[in-house]
């Protein structure tokens, strides 16, 4: 007869022992060991012996036989979403938006939600404001001209809104009103009546996402979960959203401003970093598909103010970056950027210290983006480092300039990614010379868009040159 013999395996580090433990010895993580049967004579090893004899595959199949699904997309009603989405809703995925209380994401998920009721049926759910406040929003919004009401058209309307905060009652009006694409607004204020944890909580979150996800693959309804994000910018609930759904959109920007930036930062189903941009008015968000005007600072006489061309998503974007070198008047010296690292600045810094000899240990640095765009990408180094020189020097950047190019440790210039959509977009909108890395086979398109490259291999060369201070 084949003696079992019992292991034990800790689910949270895998260790194995024959004994049984309530807290792991490797981990030390409580009430992990679960036990895992094994035989002395190997049975598991001489199972797939057997098995392997067999060849007939009976859970897998050819990859070219697997049946492919086509489905179509829903179209949020915004040119700019839909691209952020990678070309609309797919019917039963999880998206999740999320942005900081205030910044618009109940008055963009409304204002999409009533130009899709004109094809399709949605359902909103409000879990922190009250059937009146939306109500009232959705007046306020039916106003305007570009959402139209449909109580003009004697028509009932296909957007149903359900103030509500628990989760088996919304289950239920998904299951028997079955709407294209649902809004929960917000993952964070609804509970389920299972657990007995505040609504927000890591185990509410995750097991209120997890029964929606479900839901939504089932019924193929496309479902919008709104997420608030925490100062640090991670969604409340660690993480634990992030990986459940199929979709992280950001929606961020300078509240005090009027402009609003929508961008994947996760999409199962397009390009990440896909950049959206929306300006708050009075009539809600407003989509900008030129948005060049808003990041190209209108007064171009200033010092340290260089123009670069940023590549977000799929899109070139033209942005301005200033810098202000000043004293600095106490022992350390300040470093400050709004929508770059700051450890790029010191990395800037640094090589424009050593290469070129500036001093700048002893004055204050500040380096902003303009728009309220966040630049995470190192083409924006050379940029960066002509408006600080510029500023340090004070000094104009010659107009309609563009820089481009990631600055190595060395000094010298590091070539960046699509460079001929970047070239195409600053001619567009006017722009003549670009200072960038040495990168061949550019001439026919620098001649075609009527550009002049200025190709070079140092910072050094790049500011010197680019800066007219030979
Ligand atoms: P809201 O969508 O409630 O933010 P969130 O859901 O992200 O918390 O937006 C609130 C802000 O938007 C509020 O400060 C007012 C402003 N707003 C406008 O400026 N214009 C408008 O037409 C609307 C509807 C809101
Ligand atoms: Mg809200």
């Amino acid at each position: 007869m084949t003696r079992i013999n019992t292991t034990y395996i800790c689910q949270n580090c895998g260790a194995q022992s024959r004994q049984f433990f309530g807290r792991c010895p490797r981990c030390n993580n409580w009430d992990s060991f679960v036990t895992q049967a094994s035989s002395s004579n190997h049975r598991a090893t001489k199972l797939y012996e057997e098995i392997s004899d067999l060849p007939i595959a009976k859970y897998s199949k050819p990859i070219d036989q697997v049946k492919e699904l086509f489905v179509e997309r829903l179209s949020s009603g915004y040119n700019e979403f839909d691209r952020v989405l990678g070309g609309g809703f797919v019917p039963g995925s999880l998206v999740l938006v999320g942005g900081e209380p205030g910044i618009g994401k109940s008055t963009l998920l409304l204002q999409s939600a009533m130009i899709m009721s004109r094809y399709s049926s949605i359902l909103y759910v409000s879990a922190e404001e009250s059937a009146q406040q939306v109500k009232l929003r959705w007046r306020r919004l039916n106003e305007c001209k570009n959402l139209t009401n449909f109580h003009q058209e004697n028509k009932t309307s296909q957007l149903h809104l359900m103030a509500e905060t628990e989760l088996e009652i919304i289950l239920q009006e998904l299951q028997s009103f079955r709407p294209a694409v649902a809004v929960i607004d917000s993952i964070q204020a609804i509970y389920t009546s299972g657990l007995s944890s505040a609504p927000g909580s890591l185990s509410q979150v995750r097991e209120c996402s997890l029964a929606l996800q479900k839901l939504a693959k089932q019924q193929g309804t496309a479902i919008l979960l709104v997420g608030h994000v925490t100062k640090e910018g991670t969604f409340a609930g660690p993480k634990v959203l992030e990986h459940l759904v199929d979709a992280v959109i950001t929606f961020e920007g300078d509240r005090f401003g009027n402009n609003r930036l929508l961008r994947a930062i996760k999409n199962r189903f397009g390009a990440n970093y896909e950049l959206g941009v929306f300006e708050m008015g009075n009539q809600g968000l407003v989509e900008l598909t030129n948005p060049f005007e808003i990041f190209l600072g209108r007064n171009k006489a200033t010092t340290g103010v260089a123009t670069i061309v940023a590549y977000e998503g799929t899109r070139p974007l033209l942005v301005e970056v200033q810098a202000l070198i000043n004293t600095a008047n106490y022992g350390n010296p300040r470093r400050i950027t709004i929508g770059i690292s700051t450890n790029r600045l010191h990395q800037i810094l640094a090589v424009l210290e050593k290469h070129m000899g500036f001093r700048l240990s002893s004055f204050d640095c500040y380096l902003a983006v303009a728009g309220g765009v966040t630049v995470q990408e190192p083409a924006a180094d050379l940029g960066a480092a002509a408006a600080i020189v510029a500023s340090y020097n004070t000094l104009i950047l010659p107009p309609k300039t563009v820089f481009i190019g990631e600055l190595g440790l060395s000094g010298k210039l590091r070539p960046v990614t699509q460079i001929p959509l970047r070239l195409r977009e600053c001619a567009r909108l006017g722009f003549d010379k670009v200072v960038m890395p040495k990168i061949e086979g550019l001439e026919n398109i620098a001649i075609d868009l009527n550009i002049s490259l200025l190709q070079v291999e140092t910072v050094m060369e790049a500011i010197i040159f680019g800066l007219g201070l030979e």
